[in-house]
């Protein structure tokens, strides 16, 4: 198959938020214990009880951003029973996984694997069965330098300067019956949101807050008219499900990307409405693919290439979406949904999905290019009519040197040979990194670890046009130097 890209390098779309590739981690399954957190006396090697081999894996993939503690776990959380000498913390039943939380990680613990794998950290409070206050006492914790009760808490502790977390989020999925606290409709969450920002932001008027939002336009409606002054971000949660065809499966991503510009129109629309001054964006907390077999108590899965072409498709999507959607993160980075497993007997398993993130991550770019891509197509009852095989986004560096091709090939059984034409850049190197098997259905499992990695080629640069081959099923960065 044939197909031709033109990369215009004289009109930026944007700039790509340094929060577009972030993290999720929670409190479910083996995500923190056993993931992230194996604890001091643990036989698997660790720095300081933090997993070593998954702390390595997470810094090789720089994610900007983490979200913690949840998801649903964070509805019935109380943040107070993570702080303070690991044998005095209460060992609770966690209502929303229903198991035993042993609160071994807590918040100091979360800002300290921020800093070793130099992320963002973004907290959601507890906005389901906690209080504004709680809530707020959470931010003192966190952001004060005071001689007040929290702020001197957290220096007891042994942290002196206060951790400054700029990104908290208000709640999760208070639309789902599933939810502990769930509200009864956008209203209601309305005015809970209101309640928890004014406390919040009483403590530190910095913070910059996410608001639960969803697919429902009615709720989304009512949140921004009704509490749209109070926050900046609307969160919004998309999961794949793993039981569709590869075909379906990898157009998705299109679905979605309309799905968020939708939800982005109506937040303006409302806006302009009822006058709302405050600027809201998209924050895209959490995504992934959602396999039957990914069921509790630990919602493991194995994902495969196919997911990594859809991951691919969501990543270049956040890339045209950089001006309305700045933050995301991905569900999860280990064992629940995982990017990568990590199994009780010390072995781990870094998946297709990750291998995606790590091309992205080390080929981010700062500004987003128009890109216009003429390819072949074949019809998709997900995105609702013809997908093309060939999806490309790219993304040019700061200083204009260099400029990195984001490019998918959704065939499952062609090679394409891209043409790629520029516009205001003239290249003269290149190199082309790319996740494709040998099938849609290959996957690194703790027998076969080394089955999918990233392939890497040359690529010929002539007379300023290059010309690549796409392997079928394949996600590739291409990265050209002028
Ligand atoms: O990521 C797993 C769960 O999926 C999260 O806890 C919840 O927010 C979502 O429904
Ligand atoms: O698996 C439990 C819940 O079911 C998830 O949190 C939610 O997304 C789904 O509806």
């Amino acid at each position: 198959m044939k197909s031709r890209v033109i990369i215009d390098a004289t009109t930026p779309v944007g700039i790509l938020s340094e929060r577009c590739y972030g993290q999720f981690i929670e409190h479910l399954g083996e995500c923190i214990y056993g993931g992230i957190w194996v604890g001091r006396d643990s036989k698997i090697p660790n720095e300081n009880g933090y997993r070593l081999d998954v702390l390595n894996a997470v810094k090789d993939l720089n994610p900007p951003l983490v979200r913690w503690p949840g998801g649903n776990f964070s509805s019935g959380y109380h943040w107070e029973d993570g702080v303070g000498p690991l044998s005095q913390r209460p060992r609770r039943f966690d209502m929303a996984w229903m198991a035993e939380e042993p609160n071994f990680f807590g918040t100091d613990e979360f800002i300290d694997w921020c800093r070793l794998i130099g992320a963002e950290p973004f907290i959601v409070v507890n906005a389901g069965n906690g209080t504004p206050e709680e809530a707020a006492r959470w931010v003192e914790y966190c952001n004060l330098n005071g001689a007040t009760h929290y702020a001197s808490l957290r220096r007891k502790y042994g942290h002196e300067e206060p951790y400054r977390v700029r990104l908290w989020g208000i709640g999760n999925e208070l639309y789902g019956e599933w939810q502990i606290g769930f509200c009864r409709d956008g209203s209601e969450c309305a005015r809970r949101t209101l309640e928890f920002a004014n406390e919040m932001r009483k403590v530190d008027p910095s913070i910059e807050l996410v608001a639960v939002g969803c697919e429902d336009p009615e709720w989304n409606m009512e949140m921004v008219k009704e509490a749209g002054k109070c926050f900046d971000y609307l969160s919004i949660h998309y999961y794949a499900a793993g039981s569709k065809p590869y075909r379906e499966l990898v157009a998705t991503p299109i679905h979605v990307e309309q799905m968020l510009r939708n939800v982005y129109s109506l937040v303006e629309a409302v806006r302009r409405k009822h006058g709302v001054k405050r600027e809201i964006k998209i924050a895209f907390d959490e995504w992934n693919v959602w396999y039957p077999e990914a069921k509790e108590p630990l919602i493991t899965q194995v994902t495969r290439v196919r997911d990594a072409v859809f991951t691919g498709g969501i990543l270049n999507a956040l890339q045209r979406l950089c001006n309305i959607v700045p933050i995301s993160s991905f569900a999860q980075t280990v064992n629940v949904l995982p990017l990568i497993i990590a199994a009780s007997d010390g072995r781990m398993v870094l998946t297709p999905q990750y291998f995606v993130f790590k091309i992205y991550g080390g080929n981010k770019g700062c500004s987003v290019l128009r890109t216009l891509v003429d390819s072949e197509h074949y019809m998709s009852t997900e995105a609702g009519g013809y997908v093309p095989y060939v999806d490309a986004s790219a993304t040019v560096s700061k200083d204009g040197e260099t400029i990195f091709l984001h490019v998918l090939n959704r065939s499952e059984t062609d090679i394409v040979e891209l043409q790629v034409d520029f516009k205001g850049f003239t290249p003269k190197s290149g190199l082309q990194q790319f996740i494709a098997g040998e099938s849609v259905e290959d996957r690194n499992t703790l027998e076969e670890p080394d089955r999918v990695g990233i392939e890497q080629t040359g690529v010929d640069v002539l007379d300023g046009r290059v010309s690549i081959l796409l392997k079928p099923h394949s996600v590739n960065v291409v990265r050209l130097n002028r």
